[in-house]
């Protein structure tokens, strides 16, 4: 069944303040009276929370990209079918803090897995879930690492990459916002809380809610 809600997705490396964005625009959207359910990646099911775990304690590092991308996808598989899809079919909107662009840069890109493959593994994980909108936050990597550092929840993972990995991540994702212009927007994030805020609530509705107008947005 065609999924029937609208599907945004938050991208982008570390400490750009997706999480943060994403719960503004949830609380934004609601206030207009929509139906939104806010989740995130790796999680938002119970079984790809277990996942989520063991992808971000380390335990799965030593297995390699193409193993992590296969647990990123089962727990992607699980939280499609128990959360996202049901919600688009009962007409909500799905505010997803990550979801497969973050396979495609860190095990795709920067972790060399082929594209076929992570083609496949999203056909199967999200199969007719496909976002309408991503939502790209940018930042020097200099200023998301400080931001990451300042949570103070100490490095998983991926954040305790170097400087150089984190560059890589950044231009992966600028440039996946460039393969795909109608579907992704990239944000400079770099500025006040409430200004990008305010952006991606005007793009939000340009390009979904009144896309004549949005046109080029
Ligand atoms: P998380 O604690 O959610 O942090 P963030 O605030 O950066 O989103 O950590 C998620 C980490 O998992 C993040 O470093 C990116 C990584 N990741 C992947 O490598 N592949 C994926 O498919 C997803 C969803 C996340």
């Amino acid at each position: 069944m065609t999924p029937r809600g609208r599907f945004i997705t938050f991208e982008g490396g570390e400490g750009t303040g997706k999480s943060t964005q994403a719960r503004r625009l949830a609380a934004h959207l609601r206030a207009q009276g929509r139906d939104v359910v806010e989740t995130r990646e790796p999680g938002g099911s119970p079984g790809a929370e277990a996942v989520r775990h063991v992808l971000l304690s380390g335990a799965a590092k030593p297995l390699g990209p193409q193993a992590e991308a296969l647990l990123f996808a089962a727990a992607r598989a699980d939280h499609v079918d128990q959360l996202i899809r049901p919600a688009l079919t009962a007409g909500k909107l799905v505010v997803c803090d990550r979801f497969y662009d973050s396979t495609r840069v860190y095990q795709g890109a920067v972790g060399d897995v082929p594209l076929d493959l992570l083609d496949t593994l999203e056909q199967v994980a999200a199969d007719d879930a496909r976002p309408d909108l991503t939502l790209i936050l940018d930042v020097p990597v200099t200023v998301g690492l400080e931001r990451a550092a300042g949570r103070g929840a100490g490095a998983d993972r991926f954040e305790a990459e170097d400087a150089a990995y984190h560059e890589r991540v950044r231009a992966a994702f600028l440039a996946l916002a460039d393969e795909a212009p109608e579907r992704c927007a990239v944000v400079d994030a770099s500025g006040d809380a409430d200004m990008v805020a305010a952006e991606i609530a005007r793009i939000v509705e340009a390009r979904l809610f009144a896309p004549a107008e949005g046109a080029g947005a």
